[in-house]
């Protein structure tokens, strides 16, 4: 990097006109996000988790200290109360995704959570599919173990290595081989947690008219996406709701179409999940609404302040926060691709598409040598942590990717999990004597051009 921040700001005001349009996200960034600057901080993780508003943590100290709230499995006021709390979040979610008439908003502990109550519910057996395409999060791959238990076979479909969509053939195939085939759940990420890459929503027509039942992983797409649930139409939706507006943590959504609700057949009741149930019969009738998946006493506390983080997007406004994170997208990626070791070669390799339609604020890469060899890049998130940028680097429990990136075959796990009981990617990495993992940065709606030049600068240092 060349020049100084004010010219870095200049140059990109220039190059992006539009993206003054976003200002209003800066000024949030100044009134609600101080301690990012006061703490210099970079923070480059949003996919990971995002960052919370200083009013959302006030609004909420000030609603738990004003009211009496108690566990809502009662009918005392203050049990009413968390009730009322509770079920005016649950609209208000249930409105922001365009869902309140055809689902299901069931609140979990988070996206695996979510997608935990669809593995244990789904009808699996012998007659039964699981297809789910390589790029999934493990919380998706997990649903796998599910479908074994219960005899049902498991079918992974490739991605083309160039730009890591999915090989549409190859999936349009698979979608359309097992006509006789009875429940049958295809799995997919709306965004992908490593590449960035949006996979399209078209996919849920194309799988339902198959016969197939559709689960669509939104965790990494809503929090800089809109999803109108009345466009695309999904039986089963994941998400956790930190990685929209930060905080809580510990709080997810399950949306369960209304028509596909008694397909899910609960392996167990629990409390509150049940309208009746008996000790002295085997009989108990399961709650016919949300309630059938929240086992126990639900977070009451924490689930109000959900609100303070969807009045936040409806505010800024999710048009806003698109256009800001692709234009910072753009703009990292080609800057990334602009950086040059000293004798001209690339010092950065990117993953995944090089355009930017249908992608995401998420970019993975490796270090180059100035041969062009792979840099490992075991050294890179202790160095980044000395500035005070938070990455991430691994695989980013989304093994199928990076098995793709690394060119690693097949044949190879086999053996490696074969010959092994336990074992570590580091361990895997010096027994396949292959490389494992990439960096991963990832922009949100208060990333500014401060953080993109801080970061553009450090992956400069590594130049030779
Ligand atoms: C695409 C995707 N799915 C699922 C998950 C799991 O989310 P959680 O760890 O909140 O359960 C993540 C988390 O990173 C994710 O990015």
């Amino acid at each position: 990097m060349t020049g100084t921040l004010a010219s870095f700001e200049k140059e990109v005001s220039q190059q992006f006109p539009t993206f003054s349009e976003t200002n209003q996200l800066d000024e949030l960034r100044q009134k609600e996000f101080k301690r990012l600057d006061e703490t210099g901080s970079v923070y480059l993780d949003f996919t990971g988790g995002n960052l919370y508003s200083e009013r959302q943590v006030r609004l909420h100290a000030e609603n738990l200290l004003k009211h009496v709230f108690g566990n809502p499995h009662s009918m005392n006021p203050s049990s009413s109360l968390s009730t009322k709390h509770v079920d005016e979040t649950r609209d208000q979610i249930l409105r922001f995704f365009n869902a309140q008439d055809d689902y299901f908003l069931v609140f979990t502990p988070n996206a695996s959570g979510a997608l935990k109550i669809i593995g244990e519910s789904y009808p699996f057996h012998e007659q039964g599919h699981f297809l789910l395409p390589f790029d999934n999060h493990n919380s998706v791959n997990g649903i796998r173990e599910y479908a074994r238990a219960k005899g049902a076979e498991v079918t992974y479909s490739p991605l083309v290595i160039e730009d890591l969509r999915f090989d549409e053939k190859t999936l349009q195939h698979y979608l359309a081989a097992y006509p006789e085939k009875k429940n049958k759940l295809f799995a997919y990420p709306a965004q992908s947690n490593v590449s960035g890459v949006k996979h399209s929503p078209t996919w849920v027509d194309l799988a339902r008219k198959e016969g197939w039942d559709v689960l669509m992983d939104a965790s990494a797409f809503v929090p800089t996406s809109k999803l109108d649930l009345k466009k695309v139409t999904p039986d089963f939706v994941s998400m956790s709701f930190y990685k929209m507006f930060g905080y809580p943590t510990g709080l997810g959504g399950l949306l369960i179409r209304k028509d596909k609700f008694k397909k899910l057949l609960k392996p167990w009741f629990a409390g509150g999940t049940v309208t009746l149930a008996s000790a002295m019969t085997e009989y108990f009738f399961l709650a016919q609404d949300h309630s059938k998946f929240e086992d126990g006493t639900i977070n009451y506390l924490d689930i109000p302040a959900l609100r303070y983080g969807f009045d936040l997007l409806d505010e800024i406004g999710m048009e806003t926060i698109s256009k800001r994170v692709g234009l910072l997208t753009r703009l990292l990626m080609e800057r990334m691709n602009a950086l040059k070791h000293a004798n001209g070669a690339p010092l950065i390799r990117i993953f995944g598409p090089k355009e930017m339609t249908d992608r995401g604020g998420t970019v993975i890469f490796n270090f180059l040598t100035p041969e062009g060899d792979t840099e490992a890049y075991l050294n890179v998130e202790p160095e980044a942590n000395k500035r005070n940028i938070s990455i991430r680097t691994g695989c980013f429990c989304n093994p199928g990717i990076d098995e793709l990136n690394n060119h690693i075959q097949a044949g190879d796990l086999d053996s490696y999990f074969k010959s092994h009981k336990d074992g570590t990617v580091e361990d895997m990495m010096e027994n396949l004597q292959t490389m494992r993992g990439a960096i991963r940065v990832s922009v949100g709606m208060v990333t500014n051009l401060a953080d993109i030049y801080a970061f553009l600068t450090f992956l400069q240092s590594f130049a030779r």
